[in-house]
């Protein structure tokens, strides 16, 4: 397994591997990995010849500094996962590598980007199209591993994708998760011992309401979601919603057209987690 810090290096060596006909799958991450990330490594590997990683932490996507300082940072650990998963390229940019100098692009997602975390985050969304489409740029990919844990950032990375014009396949990857449900996610290690047996309940809830959409509209489930959360003395709900999968506009009946899921962001302490869960009927 190569790693890599230059951009320059690693798109010389992307173009020679395509040269010599390997197709290339690109895992975009901001380390501290864990199982989930190393399914999409895994589904890549499946897929393609060549899997290039990259590990960054983004500062322009975290609209909150203490977020940002506080972000795990586990590189030596990462590159042991990542040479025993199969992966070929690390990409493991400064910050200066990635922002020369500073990335004032306004990105325009619409509605896509106004709703859920769009609107608990403002510009996160922009920062992560800013890194995404400079990595897009750097390693140019035929397929690249995003996971629907991140519900709505796929969503934007698909209409990046769109806008931009670019021919890469962006493959969707299904939530990883604990034995007791909780999704896997960088952030979990922040929780405390009490916090991390709190935090389960968050999917629980969220499986439980499967069986109550047959009996209640879409307003009193959202509201018997977020008081059935609210009232362990850990969790706080910062939204529920539940959105039609494509356009992400709330749902106003079960009988909306489309596929609906529901997304949930909580606050447990100081960590902020986020999952989501399919209503299909
Ligand atoms: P990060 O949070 O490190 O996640 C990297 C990828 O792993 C994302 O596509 C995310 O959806 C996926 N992932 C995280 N937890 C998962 C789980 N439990 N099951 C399946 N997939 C999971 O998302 C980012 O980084 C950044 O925003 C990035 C796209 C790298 C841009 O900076």
């Amino acid at each position: 397994m190569k790693v890599i810090e230059l951009a320059v290096d690693l798109t010389i060596e992307i173009q020679r591997l395509k040269k010599e006909g390997n197709s290339i799958g690109f895992v975009p991450t901001m380390g501290a990995l864990h199982d989930g990330h190393i399914s999409l490594v895994k589904k890549s590997v499946c897929e393609n010849n060549i899997t290039v990683v990259s590990i960054f932490v983004n500062p322009t996507q975290f609209n909150n500094k203490q977020d940002l300082i506080n972000y795990p940072r586990t590189l030596s650990r990462d590159l042991d996962m990542l040479e025993n998963s199969g992966c070929d390229i690390v990409f493991t940019p400064t910050n200066s590598e990635m922002y020369p100098e500073e990335d004032t692009r306004k990105f325009n997602f619409g509605d896509l980007e106004c709703v859920m975390e769009g609107e608990f985050r403002p510009g996160h969304f922009n920062g992560v199209a800013q890194i995404v489409s400079k990595l897009f740029r750097i390693v140019p990919a035929n397929r690249a591993y995003f996971g629907e844990k991140d519900f709505q950032q796929l969503a934007i990375i698909n209409e990046l994708v769109a806008q931009l014009g670019l021919t890469i396949e962006i493959v969707p990857c299904q939530i990883l998760r604990e034995v007791d449900g909780l999704a896997k996610s960088s952030r979990n290690i922040l929780l405390s011992a009490v916090q991390r047996e709190h935090a389960p309940l968050i999917y629980k809830i969220l499986k439980e309401s499967l069986n109550k959409k047959e009996i209640l509209p879409v307003s009193e489930l959202k509201a018997w979601v977020i008081n059935s959360i609210d009232a362990d003395s850990e969790l706080k709900t910062e939204y529920f919603e539940i959105v039609n999968a494509k356009t992400l506009k709330s749902i106003s009946s079960w009988s909306d057209n489309g596929e609906k899921v529901g997304c949930i962001a909580v606050i447990v302490g100081k960590v902020r987690l986020i999952d989501n869960i399919r209503y299909n009927f």
